[in-house]
């Protein structure tokens, strides 16, 4: 039997951080190389557009977005990687499946309303986006979505915008399903009650960022009151967010980690962290460095990529304006 497909994307929109290594970009190749799965990475180009950036960073994004996934360890013999918008289906499909979303299941998401939904000047854009996003997963038939837990209520309007069109025109599109994976919660270095985020870069360690960028932001961290290494992440949120990063690098287990600081400071907690960060990170600064230098090598990844998947997305697309009548 075939392998399940399996697709995901990030939107390029700035520096990758810890948080979106441990969220995402970690998984994905742990994902490529079960072998379990034929898998689809994308860069979300698209959606992206209804944040503000103007075409020159745009372009830089994505390449920087191709870049980091390379660097990561996504391989171009193993995984499709792609851009969205060099595959038209997507726009196609996204289009044909807004005249079956009530505007009630687009309105009640949470993300949207986060973002400002409410808002007269809100764009549409950013009130479609789960609808592409469907449409970004239904055009494969993708069977597994690895996506953060931010994302599945939009897999959930994937799941129900196939099924409304299965039963509409008959049987067209594979139901999807999330695969949800163990991340650790990684919590802004200044401010542990926050998510680590781009829009707080004192707190915020880059995947870019050189060894002293990270000793300087990790020395930089807001501890705890009471001095003892322990985990606790209610009592001890910051030194405990310290300790989850230091294990999801490191692999140490909770108990190791608290025997291997018991008696040491916090200054020693953090000389240790900044030291994994930077040593675990070494061979992606070496991998995207030498991308830089060959912009080529990444033209030619989406390339080929690009080609593999408009290949699959023109011939579903094809299939999807048959059953609604506009093709013959
Ligand atoms: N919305 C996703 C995010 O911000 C990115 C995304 C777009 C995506 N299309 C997708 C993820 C399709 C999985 C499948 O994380």
């Amino acid at each position: 039997m075939a392998k399940p497909i399996l697709i995901s994307g990030i939107q390029p929109s700035g520096k990758l951080h810890l948080g979106n290594y441990l969220g995402a970009l970690k998984n994905f190749v742990s994902l490529q190389n079960s072998g379990r799965y034929q898998c689809f990475f994308f860069i979300a180009d698209l959606h992206s557009l209804t944040e503000e950036s103007t075409p020159k960073e745009k372009a830089k994004q994505i390449m920087e977005l191709v870049a980091d996934y390379l660097a990561v360890g996504l391989d171009p013999k193993k995984s499709t990687i792609f851009l969205q918008s060099s595959v038209p289906a997507h726009s196609e499909l996204a289009w044909i499946l807004n005249t079956i979303t009530p505007m009630g299941e687009l309105k009640r998401m949470t993300q949207f309303k986060d973002k400002g939904g409410e808002a007269e000047t809100t764009n549409v854009g950013l009130f479609d986006y789960p609808v592409l996003m469907a449409a970004d997963i239904l055009l494969y038939d993708s069977q597994v979505v690895p996506v953060g837990d931010d994302q599945l209520q939009h897999l959930e309007l994937a799941r129900t915008l196939a099924r409304k069109f299965n039963s509409k025109f008959g049987k067209t599109f594979v139901e999807p399903k999330p695969l949800l994976t163990e991340i650790p919660r990684v919590m802004s270095l200044d401010a542990p009650d926050k998510k680590m985020s781009k829009s707080r870069p004192g707190g915020c360690v880059f995947l870019d960022d050189s060894p002293e960028e990270i000793k300087e932001k990790v020395k930089r961290a807001v501890t705890d009151s009471e001095s003892v290494i322990r985990y606790d992440a209610k009592n001890k949120p910051a030194i405990s967010n310290l300790m989850r990063l230091y294990g999801a690098l490191s692999g140490d287990l909770m108990p190791d980690l608290e025997k291997k600081f018991q008696n040491m400071n916090y200054s020693e907690l953090k000389l240790g962290l900044a030291n994994t960060i930077a040593n675990y990170f070494a061979p992606f600064r070496a991998k995207k460095a030498a991308l830089r230098k060959q912009p080529k090598i990444i033209e030619k990844v989406l390339k080929a990529g690009n080609a593999k998947a408009q290949k699959i997305a023109a011939k579903k697309i094809e299939v999807v304006k048959k059953k609604i009548g506009v093709a013959k």
